[in-house]
Parts: structure tokens; sequence; C-alpha cells
């Protein structure tokens, strides 16, 4: 990934922005997973995320003016915004950008101008987290160009507001704090509450895990991702007129009785269901995993996903259909994962398992959906840096 069209993209910079003594630097961050913890991590939960070797790249050099002039290689655009930045509905992924200077600005720094190009490889609306790298990899391109005192967990704060801010999705933090802060070979459990995290090295032995793309594509915005949010937060406030000593739904631990004197809705109570349901399967995943029972996490992983479809209803019918063909053909574990609604699924196996599971499931989606299906193989990878060119 480290040397992914980096000639091409220096040159196209150049012919872009124009050739200078001072070369771009070029910066870097992954894409990510999560194994567990999924919709909690706006909700005071626990999430085990890692970063892999999908990514976006930006190349960055000051301008001397006081305009950002943006190119991005996917789209084939340039764009030029000038203060004050407001949301740009030509080209949607200069938000991203745009969201993030405001939130430094914020901050009470001055960013001057520059040239930027971005490219990427991460597949859009995967719910591997495009727009979270896209945030931080300009978060942390700017604070080292710059070279502003701003640590790696603040950018990734940076990114979350950009979004929620800036872009409108009241996404939570675990996108944009993996990508920031991860590392080869392993995943983090962070405390989304608190924002204490440590990393974690598990031997997969003869397993593996692996991503399933649906290809239907999500749009986090324009789902129910807000609603799902705000019914969260709705059902909090009723059980904490009650319980007061809950300040986070994720901690909710009452009996269904009890739940029942707090007059949710169907859907508060399904929502708070899967929520407080997945802070056990995260720590059997957590134990699972440290212990090499994989039969366990590969369990735990499924009832998540029939939990994020039918309690929290962010899956989608072909993404069920991946989970629940992968669940007749004996695989050890899978779910759905990132915000729902299409995307990818995380597949737990015994490696020997793939090329079948591989062959039987490609033919089958297609004659169901008349629509392919992409395996990726991954590695966990390193969050946001920069490479040397
Ligand atoms: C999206 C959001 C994250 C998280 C997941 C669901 O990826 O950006 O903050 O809420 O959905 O776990």
């Amino acid at each position: 990934m480290d040397s992914f069209r980096s000639k091409e993209n220096l040159n196209r910079f150049e012919s872009i922005f124009g050739k200078t003594k001072q070369l771009p630097r070029l910066f870097q961050a992954p894409a990510r997973i999560n194994i567990i913890g999924e919709h909690v991590d706006y909700l005071g939960g626990t999430v085990l995320p890692a970063a892999i070797n999908f990514a976006v790249q930006v190349y960055l050099r000051p301008n001397d003016t006081s305009t950002y002039r943006l190119h991005s290689v996917t789209y084939n655009e340039t764009v030029e915004l000038k203060k004050p930045l407001v949301s740009n509905p030509k080209a949607p992924w200069s938000d991203y950008i745009a969201g993030v200077i405001v939130e430094i600005e914020k901050k009470g720094h001055t960013i001057p101008g520059f040239d930027l190009l971005v490219d990427g490889n991460i597949p859009q609306g995967s719910g591997l987290s495009s727009s979270a790298a896209l945030e931080v990899v300009t978060g942390y391109a700017i604070k080292e160009t710059f070279e502003l005192v701003i640590s790696k967990e603040e950018v990734a704060l940076i990114g979350q507001r950009a979004e929620n801010h800036f872009v409108g999705t009241n996404c939570g933090i675990m996108d944009q704090f993996i990508i920031a802060v991860g590392k080869e070979n392993d995943c983090i459990s962070l405390n989304t509450d608190t924002l204490k995290y440590s990393y974690h090295h598990f031997d997969l032995g003869d397993y593996e895990f692996y991503l399933i793309n649906s290809n239907v594509k999500h749009s986090l915005k324009d789902s129910a991702y807000n609603q799902r949010r705000a019914e969260c937060e709705s059902s909090l406030v009723k059980i904490q007129t009650k319980y007061p000593i809950f300040t986070h739904l994720y901690d909710v631990n009452l009996e269904e009785s009890e739940l029942d004197t707090c007059h949710l809705t169907n859907q508060e109570w399904k929502r708070t269901k899967h929520v407080t349901s997945e802070r056990e399967r995260t720590k059997i995943v957590i134990n699972g995993l440290e212990s090499g029972n994989f039969n366990d996490v590969g369990s735990a992983l499924f009832q998540t996903h029939w939990s994020l479809s039918k309690e929290f209803e962010v899956s989608c019918p072909e993404t069920d259909f991946i989970v629940d063909s992968l669940q007749s053909l004996g695989v050890t574990g899978a779910r759905m994962i990132g915000g729902g609604f299409g995307g990818c699924v995380l597949v737990l196996d015994k490696k020997d398992h793939f090329s079948k599971i591989e062959e039987v499931l490609k033919k089958s989606y297609q004659q169901k959906y008349n629509l392919a299906i992409d395996f990726y193989k991954f590695q966990i990878s390193d969050g946001v840096k920069e490479i040397y060119i």
C-alpha cells in the first residue's frame, strides 16, 4: 500500500498545482474493521476495532495564499475553497476536508492556504470508513505540515466533529480513533466513554478474519443512523427518570420487568436490547480471542449480526442473506460491520475453508441478487502516518 500510485499521483499533483522547489508531503490513513461493539460508540460502549491495509492518501503542500485547492483522483475533480468554508453539494468529498479545517480553526489555529491531492482504494459505502480516513489523514497532514501541537487522539476528535458538525452525520468516535492510533498486527479495545484504550494482539492459529463486500451501498448521512442514535438517547432519558444512576445506555443492566416500567416505545426497547446485549457479547469475544476459544467468538459474532438486524434494524436483505448462508455453510462466525444498510460482512473461519465458501457464495449471491460480491483478505495495519517519498 505504501507505494500505491505514488509516482503517478506526484506527477498529477505537479501538473494540476504547478511544480515548485517544495515537494508536497504524502500522508496515509487506513480503513478499519470492528470485531465487536457495533452501534455502541456513541453510547459509552467498548469497541474492538483494527486498522486494515486499504488506505486514503493525501499529498499536501502550502501554497502561500489563503485558498485551499483540492483535487480528488477518484472523482477527477478540482475545487477551490475560500473562507468562510461552507458545504459544497457539488463535490461532497471536499466537505470532509473543509470540515476538518473548520474544526482545527475552532481550536484557535489559523490554517494557511494549501494544495491537496487525495486518492484512495477504500471501497466507498462499504462500512470500512473511507470518510473517517479522509478526515483523519487531512487533520494529520495539516498538523504535521503547519507544525501544530495536536495529538493523534485529538486529530480523531477533530475528524469526528467535522463529520458531526459539517457533514451532518452524528457518528461516534470509533472510526476516527482507530484510524488515528492503529498499530500493525494489533486491534484496540477502546472505552468510548473515557477514551482509554489498549492494544491487543490475538493469535488466530488456524483461523482468519476476512471481509465480504455485499456491494450494496449505504449512505450513513441519508440513512437511519442519526435516527437510531436519537432513539437510543431518548430511551436513556426515559430510563434515567426512573433510574438516574445510569449515565450511559450501554451500562443499563435492568431486568425486563424493570425496563417495562420505563415506558419505552417498541423501537426504544429494541435499540436498548441490542446495546445492552452487545455489552455481554463483547466480553465473550474478548475472552474467546484471548483464550483461543474461537467457537465462542464466532457464535457471539452471529448473535451480534442478528441483533443488529432484528433489534437495531440496520442490516439489509443482502447482508442478511450472506450471513445466513455462511451460517448454513458452517463458518465459525460472521456479521455485518459499521453503520449498516449494506457494506461489508466480517467473517471468522478456519483458513482452509476459504476457497469453498468463496466459490459457493459468489454463485448463490449472483443468482439471488444479480450482483457480484467481493472477498477481501486483509492485514492489520498502522494508523495514520507520513509516507516518505
Ligand atoms: C459508523 C460510525 C461509527 C459507529 C459505527 C457503528 O461506522 O461512523 O461511529 O457508530 O457506524 O458501530
